[in-house]
């Protein structure tokens, strides 16, 4: 009940939307994938490539920052993002843990910044990079369970399906548009379902077994993202 209610009010808001655009002249310009709003500021510069980003292949020993990073599994550090709603930002302890056994970036400005936290007991106050409004419903757990369980495809492909490549980042930053008519356009294409003998398994079976996605000759099951309006909004 509440749903609907919620949900007439965001139709209602969609019409206001619409006719104050027409009323304002001249038109926003249109969001592009270059136009993601201000970079954010950070209290700390938190370098994704130098941990996420691949090897250099030519320095065994990882010694030069310039030239590669560490492969570090993004969920490691993300750990929430196969199981939760939110991939979770890294607590504090997990940076020290390597970094107090890290001789050769100690006296680095921002290494200093993060023991001042460390010492003081306080977490580092990072700025939310990405931040949907509160009425839409957004999962990670689902779409990570898809993609990178079901299909296995590579996490830091799958991750930036909506994040971009990060682990050449050296700082975070949006690249993705995350508008609603981006989520929309993925969610009409048809992604791969997990199959045997063309009939869906796993635990996203009996939503499918409603949606009776189309199967093909060979028992390959294809089907798209829900995009009834309450799957995404409250
Ligand atoms: C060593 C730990 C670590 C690893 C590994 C790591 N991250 Fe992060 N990530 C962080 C920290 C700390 C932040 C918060 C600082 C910031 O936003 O710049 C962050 C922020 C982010 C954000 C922005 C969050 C927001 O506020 O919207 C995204 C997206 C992200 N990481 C994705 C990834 C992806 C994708 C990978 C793998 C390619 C990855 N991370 C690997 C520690 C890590
Ligand atoms: C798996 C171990 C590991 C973890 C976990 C880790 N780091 Fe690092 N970090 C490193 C290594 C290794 C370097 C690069 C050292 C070098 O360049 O010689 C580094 C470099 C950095 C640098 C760049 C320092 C500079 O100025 O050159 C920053 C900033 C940093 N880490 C912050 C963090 C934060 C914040 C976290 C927690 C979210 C974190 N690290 C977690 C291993 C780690
Ligand atoms: C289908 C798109 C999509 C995929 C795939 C995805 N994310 Fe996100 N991610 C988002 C959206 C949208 C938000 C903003 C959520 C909000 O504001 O409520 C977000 C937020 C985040 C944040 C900020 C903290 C949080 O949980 O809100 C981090 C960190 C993050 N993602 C990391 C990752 C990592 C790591 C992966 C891969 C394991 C990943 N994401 C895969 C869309 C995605
Ligand atoms: C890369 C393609 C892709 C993108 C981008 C994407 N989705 Fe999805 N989404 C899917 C697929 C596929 C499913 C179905 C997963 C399943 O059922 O196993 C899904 C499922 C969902 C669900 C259902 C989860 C549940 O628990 O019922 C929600 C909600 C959702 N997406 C919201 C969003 C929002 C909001 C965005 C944009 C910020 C977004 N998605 C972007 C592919 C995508
Ligand atoms: C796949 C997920 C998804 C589905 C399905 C979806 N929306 Fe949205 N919707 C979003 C996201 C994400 C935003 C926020 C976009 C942003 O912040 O720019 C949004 C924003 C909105 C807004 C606010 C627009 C604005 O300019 O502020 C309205 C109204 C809305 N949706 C109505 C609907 C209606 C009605 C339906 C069904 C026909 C629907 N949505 C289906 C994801 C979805």
């Amino acid at each position: 009940m509440h749903r609907f209610i919620r949900l007439s009010v965001l139709l209602m808001g969609l019409f206001a939307v619409a006719s104050s655009y027409a009323a304002d002249a001249p038109l926003p310009a249109p969001m592009t994938e270059d136009d993601l709003g201000p970079a954010i500021e950070q209290p700390i510069e938190f370098p994704h490539n130098r941990h996420a980003g691949l090897r250099n292949p030519d320095d065994p020993t990882n010694s030069d920052p310039l030239k590669g990073g560490m492969e570090i599994n993004c969920m490691y550090c993300h750990t929430f993002a196969r199981r939760s709603a939110v991939a979770g930002i890294p607590p504090l302890q997990k940076c020290i843990g390597c970094h107090q056994s890290i001789d050769t970036v100690r006296d680095k400005p921002r290494i200093k910044k993060l023991f001042e936290y460390w010492d003081a007991k306080k977490p580092v106050p990072w700025k939310k990079v990405h931040d949907l409004p509160d009425f839409v419903r957004f999962n990670h757990e689902r779409h990570i369970k898809r993609f990178i369980f079901q299909q296995n495809r590579p996490v830091q492909e799958a991750c930036g399906y909506c994040h971009g490549d990060v682990k050449t980042m050296t700082v975070a930053r949006r690249s993705k548009l995350l508008s609603m008519g981006w989520c929309v356009t993925c969610h009409e294409k048809e992604h791969l379902v997990t199959a045997e003998g063309g009939i869906p398994v796993g635990n996203q079976a009996y939503w499918y077994s409603m949606h009776k996605p189309p199967v093909d000759p060979s028992g390959i099951v294809k089907a798209k993202g829900p995009n009834d309006c309450s799957v995404c909004h409250k």
